[in-house]
């Protein structure tokens, strides 16, 4: 791979350990995916900041890396860790993930990171402009910079993102080489998408369907919401592998049928109606039951709109006694929705409004049993299909309408 002086000198360790180790792991990385060179770059939004994932040795890695000296050169954000720092205690989540996640998160500050710890930076200041290249980690926002903003990044894991933060470098292949962010197959949308949770459903099937490849929808309405766009990111990135998605006439890379495909027939044609959609709300609905337990909304990190719709709902009731509601979301959005009001809204009817961390980045193999839940609720299809493998919960799949009537009334109907 062809390295510049400045990287050549980096690599050679003139600018220190941490940055030398870091230009190993990416020439490493570089030449196993055939990169010619490395592309310059100043935002990197870290994967890898949950304890959950990074335990004790990689938080000693990281923590490492800054005694060596480390410190960011780019724009960092993070992802959502193991731990509400406010409130862990009530909320079930481990003493020990408490104390090994501030070293996490501290040494991530100590070299510059701004640890929104959220998988949706680009609603907290981190929003990727058209044709950037970056090194982002988190699927669900790796899908949306690629599509939603055309940007352009891999799904990049920790050890690559913290190495891309050190130098301002990422290698250069996959999609940010304009001939691979072109479509494979193509996905006729034949039933009304009403909300995002149908979004999240067409999400879940098309992944099946796609792998790596990325699918190209017609039929997807003009000028779907922000919250939708991001449920399809996100169940993209579940069911399958699928870093970027075109919508005709939607996104920024996908003016018409021709500029999606590069002026290539797809290798496929797939119709979503609506037998499709109720087959894949059928394959997320895993529990039988009515019972309902723990109800999340929030996957990906619930924006203000979603808080919004939340408070709505509850203005003036009460959540069941039995039922624990988790709305999760960032920091930033957090602050906006306490402004309105609808944090008290929520907090009021019983609901708990979690920060920096959801069921799936905290140890919920814990905290579910000590809480005696038995399944989980949710509006998200990214959630619904992680739940019973990642944390042994079967679930119920809806729109927010129905989870919220759940919430409520204490049974699935
Ligand atoms: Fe975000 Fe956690 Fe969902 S990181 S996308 S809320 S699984």
């Amino acid at each position: 791979m062809y390295l510049t002086e400045e990287e050549t000198r980096m690599l050679n360790g003139d600018r220190g350990d941490a940055v030398k180790k870091a230009m190993e792991i990416l020439v490493a990385l570089g030449e196993s995916f055939g990169a010619k060179r490395l592309v310059p770059i100043n935002n990197v939004h870290m994967a890898g900041s949950s304890v959950l994932v990074a335990e004790e040795a990689g938080t000693r890695f990281v923590e490492d890396i800054r005694t060596q000296g480390g410190t960011f050169v780019t724009n960092v954000t993070t992802n959502p860790t193991a731990v509400d720092p406010t409130q862990w205690q009530k909320i079930g989540i481990p003493e020990s993930d408490s104390i090994l996640q501030t070293r996490l998160t501290d040494a991530y500050a100590g070299m510059g990171a701004n640890t929104c710890n959220t998988c949706i930076p680009y609603l907290v200041g981190n929003t990727p402009r058209f044709g950037e290249h970056m090194a982002w980690g988190e699927s669900s926002a790796v899908v949306y910079a690629n599509s939603v903003c055309g940007a352009r990044t891999n799904r990049e894991g920790g050890p690559s993102g913290l190495a891309s933060a050190l130098t301002g470098r990422t290698p250069e292949y996959g999609f940010h080489l304009s001939e691979n962010r072109y479509g494979k197959f193509l996905i006729k949308v034949e039933t009304p998408l009403n909300d995002m949770t149908d979004y999240g459903t067409l999400g879940c099937f098309a992944g099946k369907i796609a792998g790596q490849d990325t699918p190209v929808f017609t039929g997807v309405p003009a000028s779907p919401t922000l919250e939708q766009v991001k449920a399809l990111s996100a169940a993209l990135a579940s069911s399958g592998a699928v870093s970027m998605f075109h919508a005709v006439g939607v996104t920024p890379e996908a003016p018409s049928l021709e500029a999606a495909f590069g002026g290539k027939e797809p290798e496929k044609v797939v119709v979503f109606d609506l037998a499709e959609k109720q087959k894949v709300e059928a394959f997320l609905n895993k529990e039988t039951s009515d019972r309902v337990d723990w109800i999340q909304i929030g996957c990906p990190n619930a924006s203000v709109q979603e808080i919004r719709e939340v408070a709505q709902a509850l203005e003036g009731k009460k959540i069941h006694p039995d039922i624990t509601l988790w709305v999760t979301t960032a920091g930033g959005m957090y602050a906006m929705a306490e402004r309105m009001g609808y944090i008290k809204t929520i907090e009021d009817a019983g609901g708990v409004i979690v920060r920096e961390t959801c069921p799936f980045l905290a140890r919920s193999r814990v905290i579910a049993p000590n809480k005696g839940f038995k399944t989980l609720t949710t509006n998200s299809a990214k959630m619904a299909f992680y739940a019973p493998g990642q944390f042994g919960l079967p679930t119920h799949y809806g729109n927010l309408d129905r989870v919220m009537q759940a919430a409520i009334d204490g049974v699935w109907r």
